[in-house]
């Protein structure tokens, strides 16, 4: 745990929204990952789901919940939160309140928490709008296929050159911009490349270089991604994350290579956040150093 007395994080909670409007590419996936990641360093995490439909973070922590009860087993858990939709008919007041709720809810944990962690839908929302606008760290999960580049970018005659920001990509613009000129601060934005296959092929190669090609046009930074592996899907049931898998846990049998390689993918994705007091906590690495020195 973090020792008493002063706060590591000064009295404001950092603020990491997972978010695109592109449903399936990993958002829930990696925000539980972050969550429990943050926590077994023993920072305190508050979570909130703004993606009342579908639940997945919610329904992940719930199974997380009754695993720890059925085992009794020592799993970290965040104080969490589900944001319910709001019942007015008018789309003015609604977003108003809406707006109101969110921000309530996120001044009322910044003081308490290291960490707040925020899963959204898979579309667009005015609530998903209200928190990207709040974001410290905004990380955008994108799949190897050019269907999730043109989540970025609406290609014209397949070129980059040729490009235009598409309108999820607008409205981080716009967002990250309305924030500087209130907060005189920037949002990081991330990519993270999901669901990579093993065996790379040229149209993952192609991505690649396509990513890096519109990172300074829009202002984006690429982080090593996650690999495709069946254990990413498994694990759910359980409320598992593959941080919580180790050697000497009576959870699982001893780990296979490719869940010993999910879990270091895993830590990897967490120092390449660049979170306050995170490098501190889990070490220092060179080859993210040497990532961060070319990207800045
Ligand atoms: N690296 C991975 N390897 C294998 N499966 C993965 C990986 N990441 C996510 N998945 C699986 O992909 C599916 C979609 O993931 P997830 O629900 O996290 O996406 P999402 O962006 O939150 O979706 P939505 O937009 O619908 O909320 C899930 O079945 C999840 O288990
Ligand atoms: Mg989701």
């Amino acid at each position: 745990m973090i020792s008493g007395g002063e706060h590591p994080l000064g009295k404001q909670a950092h603020i990491i929204l997972f978010g695109n409007q592109k449903g399936g590419s990993g958002k829930s996936t990696a925000a539980m990952h972050l969550i429990v990641g943050l926590l077994r360093l023993g920072f305190r995490v508050a979570s909130i789901d703004l993606d009342a439909r579908q639940q997945s973070l919610t329904h992940y922590l719930e199974n997380r919940s009754r695993e720890l009860e059925k085992h009794g087993v020592w799993l970290p858990m965040p104080t969490h939160i589900l944001m319910e939709p709001v019942a007015l008919d008018d789309r003015k007041q609604r977003r108003q309140e809406l707006e109101k709720r969110l921000r309530d809810q996120i001044d009322l944990l910044r003081g308490q928490f290291d960490f707040i962690v925020i899963d959204t839908p898979g579309a667009d929302n005015l609530l998903s709008r209200v928190g990207h606008g709040m974001a410290d760290t905004l990380v955008t999960p994108v799949n190897d296929s050019f269907l999730d580049l043109d989540l970025l970018v609406r290609l014209k005659n397949g070129s980059i050159g040729e490009a235009r920001p598409s309108s999820y990509a607008n409205l981080v613009m716009a967002q990250r911009k309305k924030r500087f000129q209130q907060l005189k601060s920037g949002m990081d934005w991330i990519i993270l490349r999901n669901r990579i296959p093993t065996l790379r092929s040229k149209n993952n190669r192609n991505m690649a270089r396509h990513l890096e090609d519109l990172s300074a046009q829009m202002g984006f930074r690429i982080v090593p991604g996650i690999t495709e592996r069946v254990i990413f899907r498994e694990l759910f049931l359980n409320g598992l994350t593959v941080l919580d898998l180790a050697e000497e846990t009576a959870l699982e049998t001893p780990l296979t290579m490719s869940q010993l390689a999910a879990r270091q993918e895993a830590r990897d994705l967490m120092k390449a956040l660049w979170l306050p007091s995170i490098e501190r906590k889990m070490g220092h690495s060179k080859i993210l150093e040497k990532e961060r020195s070319q990207s800045t």
